[in-house]
């Protein structure tokens, strides 16, 4: 039978603990949590994100705003935008959902955000903080596969980890978490000689590239662990991870499935990070 690491229950789980502690946090008047999330541009997968994360803080109790920007808008009036939010008592937590149009900056726009509004963890700061272990924002995809290892009991003492696709976002942050957490990680791009050579030694895959049966059977140690972070539609619209899942897990003791693995706990550490932005004022 396929042993998998089930995202929705863990993330379901975790939202559920979120709401009591919410409940708990706006007893006598105080204010609950508040999320801005701003979307420019008409990007569908940006859209269904973002109406998902909107969705989950009114769900728990988080109070949100959308802004639902023009792709036509300037970097200046967005970051006006942003330096408004940055000084709105009620906003603990800041998103630009990206990518943002091509006229417009990303780094310039990450960087606008206060460091603590940052509940993604891309600014500069945040990603300072991680790598020499100081409490900062967490970006939420890795975080959420750390919390799913965790979950599940799973011990990172001296593992070998590969993790596949070094972008900010994902790759690059996860790196560091797992190697504060004594794994011992190898940090695979599309420069890299061997692949397979590096995959077959792991006891934990992590595949993060956003292409369609990427990772298959041949690349997987009998026994290992694989944690697919890729969300692709295939020839059929349906939505598909970077792993060939049906051959894949015929070796691996635990594997994430899409959808259902690394996704909803995405959502999950972004309100995390709302509720942690929100306690940090108190
Ligand atoms: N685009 C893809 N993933 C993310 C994410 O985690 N946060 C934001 N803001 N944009 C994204």
């Amino acid at each position: 039978m396929i042993k998998i690491i089930d995202g929705k229950k863990i993330s379901a789980e975790i939202k559920e603990e979120m709401k009591i502690e919410i409940e708990e946090l706006t007893k006598g008047g105080k204010r609950a949590p508040g999320l801005a999330v701003i979307i420019v541009g008409e990007n569908p997968a940006s859209k269904v994100y973002v109406n998902s994360k909107v969705k989950t803080c009114s769900a728990l109790g988080i109070y949100s705003e959308k802004y639902n920007l023009d792709s036509e808008i300037t970097e200046a009036e967005l970051l006006k935008l942003i330096e408004e939010l940055n000084n709105k008592e009620e906003i603990d937590g800041i998103l630009v959902q990206l990518p943002l149009p091509k006229h417009i900056d990303e780094d310039k726009i990450i960087e606008a955000i206060k460091p603590n509004k940052d509940v993604d963890g891309f600014h500069p700061i945040n990603l300072g903080k991680l790598v020499i272990g100081k409490n900062g924002f967490k970006s939420c995809t890795p975080y959420g596969i750390m919390e799913l290892l965790k979950r599940y009991e799973l011990d990172l003492n001296g593992k070998d980890v590969v993790i596949v696709g070094r972008s900010n976002i994902v790759g690059k942050p996860l790196a560091v978490m797992l190697t504060n957490e004594n794994a011992t990680v190898t940090l695979c791009h599309s420069k890299t000689k061997n692949l397979s050579e590096k995959t077959l030694n792991a006891d934990i895959v992590i595949v993060a590239i956003g292409r369609e049966k990427f990772l298959t059977e041949d690349m997987v140690k009998e026994g290992s662990i694989v944690i697919d972070v890729g969300i692709n539609r295939n020839s059929l619209g349906k939505l598909c991870g970077d792993v060939d899942f049906e051959n894949v897990s015929k070796k691996t003791s635990l594997i994430t499935p899409v959808p259902g693995g690394v996704g909803p706990m995405t959502i999950a550490m972004l309100m995390k990070n709302t509720v942690k932005s929100r306690m940090e004022k108190i």
